[in-house]
């Protein structure tokens, strides 16, 4: 009998346990869905941010082609930096992973690309944009006055634009990235064979950056010269 209610209590014991570590798992699961439903809010955010931006610009284009007959801006690509990404970024920043540090710890989890027909339309882009009276320019770098010693040519801004949601205004940063046709064209092909990666344990790797560098040289001169030639055919008519 008094065995019976040893087991019986240790039976009892055990369900006690069972049901504190199911809470436990129950809590962490409710903080967990927590964090990601903060994580997705804040992607939207930063997504809402991007719409503004690429309004704002293609406003500008869309006033250029009735005006001007002609578009300044080629194409415009956007994307959201991937969460493994910003959480790398982070930590390499030495911030702790939190709302407040997504949101104002780094500038370029919104991204947007802007590409242009000729160089004066990237400055003619990027200042009108500057000139906004809700947008607010935090950073300017001028790859193109001052190119990377590889060879790297755009025009880099990081903007502060406020966006409207339900509980109020707030105020998100943009990463903007203006460059020609010919500057993406070597950009984009740079990046997949050299940047971010270890391109110093790949054999010749010197050989390739110097033939890399003189792409961008003569991709450089032949911007210059188009410039040139539209400067040749003349000014394009204001039709207004
Ligand atoms: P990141 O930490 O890489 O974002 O650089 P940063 O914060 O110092 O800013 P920077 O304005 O120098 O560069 C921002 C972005 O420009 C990069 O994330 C790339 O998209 C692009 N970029 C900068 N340098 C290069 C380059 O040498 N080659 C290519 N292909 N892209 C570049
Ligand atoms: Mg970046």
């Amino acid at each position: 009998m008094q065995d019976l209610d040893i087991r019986e209590l240790k039976l009892r014991q055990l369900d006690i346990q069972g049901l504190k570590e199911k809470s436990r798992q129950m809590e962490l699961g409710i903080e967990m869905e927590e964090r990601v439903r903060t994580f997705s809010n804040i992607m939207m955010m930063y997504d809402c941010a991007i719409r503004e931006v690429r309004t704002k610009l293609e406003v500008l284009d869309s006033e250029f082609s009735v005006r001007y007959n002609r578009n300044p801006i080629s194409s415009i690509r956007s994307r959201i930096k991937k969460p493994a990404s910003i959480y790398n970024k982070m930590k390499k920043y030495g911030l702790e992973i939190n709302e407040e540090n997504v949101l104002t710890g780094l500038n370029d989890i919104a991204g947007v690309r802007v590409i242009c027909s000729f160089i004066d339309d990237i400055y003619m882009v990027g200042s009108l944009l500057a000139t906004q009276d809700d947008v607010k320019v935090l950073k300017v770098k001028d790859y193109i006055k001052n190119p990377k010693p590889n060879g790297y040519r755009s025009y880099h801004m990081i903007v502060e634009v406020p966006v409207f949601f339900s509980r109020g205004k707030t105020p998100m940063h943009v990463e903007v990235q203006i460059r020609t046709i010919a500057m993406d064209f070597w950009a984009s092909l740079e990046h997949q064979l050299r940047y971010k990666k270890n391109m110093e344990n790949v054999e010749g790797h010197e050989e390739i950056s110097e033939r890399l560098l003189s792409c961008a040289e003569t991709i450089a001169e032949t911007d210059r010269q188009m410039q040139e030639i539209k400067r040749m055919i003349g000014e394009f008519k204001d039709l207004s």
